[in-house]
């Protein structure tokens, strides 16, 4: 018996051997119940969050999770890299991994293009892979994927785009240093035809990401980070549906008209240069 179903909430878990999960139900209760006062939540109000929470889980299937796209539209994901990450500014930001991560990315050697259809308006990317006190990281791994240049990943579009496209898992060279060749990405929606969707439509929220590519950067011995490269300019840059914009992470994608550098290169004139590096922290 209580009057006080808060403290009798937390009370309960006071035997749980293991002490992060403790403290986390702890703190999970405390905040519930705080919001729920907060807001004065009604029971009917309970109900239809229960009805959206079931309706998130129905919409989960082997190659869909509705849950994480929750995640991500409520800024938690993006939150969650934030805190997770070491506090050395040198270090690249971390961000959200996305749901278009779909498995081993094709390997390719440096210098390939990603791009298996072309259409879209040939792009550079080029950078190093580097630890904090500068040393270049040979053999580094960079898994990169992207949409193309109407908004769509391959797996979207499995009509119109060949497994791959837009993904290539490379390797860094003796001087830490990675090229590949692809077309600027463009803005996309996230998927709105779930759940999550009636809940951007029932806020008026866009559900757009600025123009993006994904990066998983990894070396031994230091921590890998999954980020993004952003194109300077796009339109969505300030109200990305997943809140997933860092500052350090935005590049110019810079017009290059050069014949020369082009045909080196094996790209089209005129062509887009990006330059991304990356730091990554060591772990011992
Ligand atoms: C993405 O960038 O691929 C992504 C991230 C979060 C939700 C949907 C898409
Ligand atoms: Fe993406």
């Amino acid at each position: 018996m209580t009057d006080d179903p808060t403290a009798a909430a937390i009370g309960s878990f006071r035997d749980t051997p293991d002490e992060r999960l403790r403290t986390v139900l702890e703190r999970l209760v405390t905040h519930l119940h705080a919001f729920v006062r907060d807001v004065r939540l009604t029971p009917a109000e309970w109900a239809s969050t229960v009805d959206f929470l079931t309706a998130v889980g129905r919409a989960c299937t082997a190659d869909r999770q509705e849950f994480i796209l929750l995640s991500d539209v409520l800024g938690v994901s993006s939150l969650v890299e934030t805190v997770g990450a070491g506090d050395d500014p040198e270090v690249t930001d971390a961000t959200v991994l996305g749901p278009f991560h779909v498995g081993a990315s094709p390997v390719r050697a440096n210098g390939d293009s990603i791009d298996l259809v072309g259409g879209g308006e040939p792009c550079v990317v080029a950078g190093t892979v580097r630890a904090v006190d500068g040393t270049p990281l040979p053999g580094a791994t960079l898994d990169v994927w992207q949409c193309d240049h109407e908004g769509f990943y391959d797996v979207q579009v499995p009509d119109r785009q060949p497994p791959g496209n837009g993904r290539g898992l490379f390797t860094t060279d003796d001087a830490g240093g990675y090229r590949f060749r692809t077309v600027v990405p463009a803005p996309y929606p996230i998927p709105t035809d779930g759940p999550v969707g009636d809940l951007l439509r029932a806020t008026r929220r866009h559900p757009y990401r600025p123009a993006h590519i994904h990066v998983i950067a990894a070396a031994a011995g230091h921590r890998p980070v999954t980020t993004h490269v952003f194109v300077a300019g796009d339109p969505y840059l300030e109200s990305d549906a997943v809140f997933a914009v860092r500052r350090s992470l935005v590049r110019e994608f810079t017009v290059v008209d050069d014949p020369d550098r082009a045909a080196d290169l094996g790209v089209a004139n005129p062509f887009r240069d990006v330059r991304f590096d990356i730091v990554l922290e060591r772990t011992a």
